[in-house]
């Protein structure tokens, strides 16, 4: 999918489809809309007056051949209230005209920005948002499927609106959007493929060959290299399975970097597949445990935009990859295993495997020099019951570092909630046999015991922990986007990045 920008008027423009939207407001037809509504000889005030065209949030208003206009369709939706409109909606009302309009076989459309957007500030973020919330509404979790419909896909999309004093910063809004949600899509890619299509170690190949042809450093670890590391608690998890283990190391370096300068780590929760190991899942919706690994799908996804983005900080991505599998060799409850920084843990529960291979990872992202480290981690069922499938959870010992993040979050327009990191929640995981323990001796806050573990092994380095098991996976499809992974935490981290 193609999408580009233009400075001419949009009136005259041939076009399967022509898309703008429309506030909810006591008159709808105001600005770009009043002009569309002249040169169709008044139809959308008659369609408003009818009640067909209310601006209502994702309400779609369809007409086809519309005297006046040279495109074969005109297509209206819904941006809810004016004053609560940002880049959040815009993204999903264009997701979800793209989804639309794709779904019944039109293959190209221009989307016309409301006069509002024709501004200085407007140009330098609107088209990004507009990219991003095309690709994402673009990506289908149906590359297994035979059947697959050919003909439908949208193979361009045109924005008009914009005046050519902004067309040099609409461009290159336009240009960042597109890097960031192809990045997106590449991570969705990954969280997509079932686990005998994505061990340790072709998630490690996929991930080396995304980086050498994005021209960033990656060095891979493999089995051997992670034993003589002593990283004892990913390889405690991976000895369940006969795949083995793998550690994906990515690195992007400025052209400007100054030693000694801050570096951001970057570490994902990447099990292939999370069966629990000898403390077993139960089998119904086991099959959605191929997505464990969606905490390093998003980081490489990251690294992969920021090898287009080229920001000025250095960033380190580590990955620890492995199945969580009840093999002959298992780790069993209650053994006893010393993690890569030298700490004992008792493994009371075997499914809570992705804080002990998060422990090795994040200990080693500081072995390499990372000054500030975000981990991403489909990491527990709890906070699923506490945030539902609406918020990112959000751990964290640094409140000004947290604070950046909170606010990447927000100009990103990623939902995520700050939970509490109380010292009385440390109680919770002190061992009684071995340093610490890898679930909670108290009842309840299983979202915060988890992030109380991966926290020791950050110390004192400046960190946050993201919980992102209830926000990576969409089990049903949205108007905007398809069932399946989301891609979620990756557009806030590169602007956390990108604003460092
Ligand atoms: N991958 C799971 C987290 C998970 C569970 C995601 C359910 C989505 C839905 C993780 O490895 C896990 O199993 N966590 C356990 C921890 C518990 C044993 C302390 C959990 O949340 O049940
Ligand atoms: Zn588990
Ligand atoms: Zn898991």
């Amino acid at each position: 999918m193609q999408i580009t920008l233009e400075t001419k008027p949009y009136a005259g423009v041939e076009t399967e489809a022509l898309v703008t939207y429309a506030f909810e407001e006591t008159d709808p037809i105001q600005g770009r809309l009043g002009e569309i509504d002249k040169l169709t000889g008044g139809l959308l005030g008659r369609l408003a007056k009818s009640g067909e065209l209310t601006g209502k949030n994702l309400e779609i208003t369809l007409v086809h051949a519309p005297a006046g206009l040279k495109a074969a369709r005109l297509l209206v939706i819904g941006a809810g209230k004016r004053d609560s409109f940002n880049t959040g909606t815009l993204r999903k009302v264009a997701g979800a005209a793209f989804r639309y309009l794709k779904s019944r076989s039109v293959h190209n459309f221009v989307f016309l920005v409301r006069e509002n957007e024709v501004t200085e500030k407007a140009a330098a973020d609107v088209p990004q948002a507009l990219a991003e919330g095309s690709l994402a509404a673009d990506f289908e979790s149906d590359k297994y499927k035979t059947d697959k419909k050919q003909d439908k896909s949208i193979k361009t999309v045109l924005v008009v609106g914009f005046d050519d004093a902004q067309k040099a910063a609409a461009e290159k809004a336009l240009a960042k959007g597109r890097a960031i949600g192809e990045a997106q899509n590449f991570a969705r890619d990954l969280v997509n493929e079932p686990s005998n299509k994505l061990t340790p170690k072709i998630l490690a190949e996929k991930a080396e060959a995304m980086a050498k042809e994005a021209g960033l450093a990656v060095e891979i670890l493999d089995e051997k290299k992670i034993a003589e590391l002593k990283m004892g608690a990913l390889l405690s998890v991976a000895q369940g399975s006969v795949e083995p283990p793998r550690v994906i190391v990515i690195t992007y370096t400025p052209a400007n970097a100054k030693p000694g300068g801050p570096v951001i780590g970057l570490v994902g929760k990447a099990v292939t597949f999370d069966t629990g190991g000898i403390s077993i899942k139960p089998a119904d919706g086991m099959e959605k445990m191929k997505y464990d690994m969606a905490g390093g799908a998003t980081m490489i996804g990251i690294m992969r935009a920021l090898a287009a983005l080229k920001p000025n900080v250095k960033v380190i991505c580590v990955v620890p990859a492995t199945e969580n599998m009840p093999g002959g060799k298992a780790q069993k409850p209650g053994d006893i295993q010393t993690a890569m920084s030298g700490k004992t843990i008792e493994v009371l529960n075997t499914d809570a495997e992705g804080r002990l291979i998060l422990a090795d990872g994040v200990h080693y992202a500081k072995q390499l020099g990372a000054t500030h480290l975000v981990d991403a981690a489909t990491l527990t069922g709890a906070i699923v019951v506490a945030l539902a499938n609406v918020n990112v959870g959000v751990f964290g010992t640094n409140q000004e570092w947290t604070d950046k993040l909170l606010a990447s979050a927000k100009a990103a327009g990623e939902k995520m909630w700050q939970m509490p990191m109380d010292d009385e929640y440390r109680e919770f995981i002190k061992g009684s046999f071995a340093d610490i323990q890898n679930v909670g001796s108290g009842k309840g806050g299983g979202a915060i015991t988890g992030a109380m573990f991966i926290r020791e092994f950050a110390g004192d380095t400046p960190w946050i922990h993201l919980d992102i098991a209830g926000t990576a996976w969409n089990d049903d499809a949205k108007a905007w986007l398809a069932k399946g992974p989301t891609g979620v935490a990756l557009r806030t981290l590169v602007h956390l990045v990108q604003s460092f």
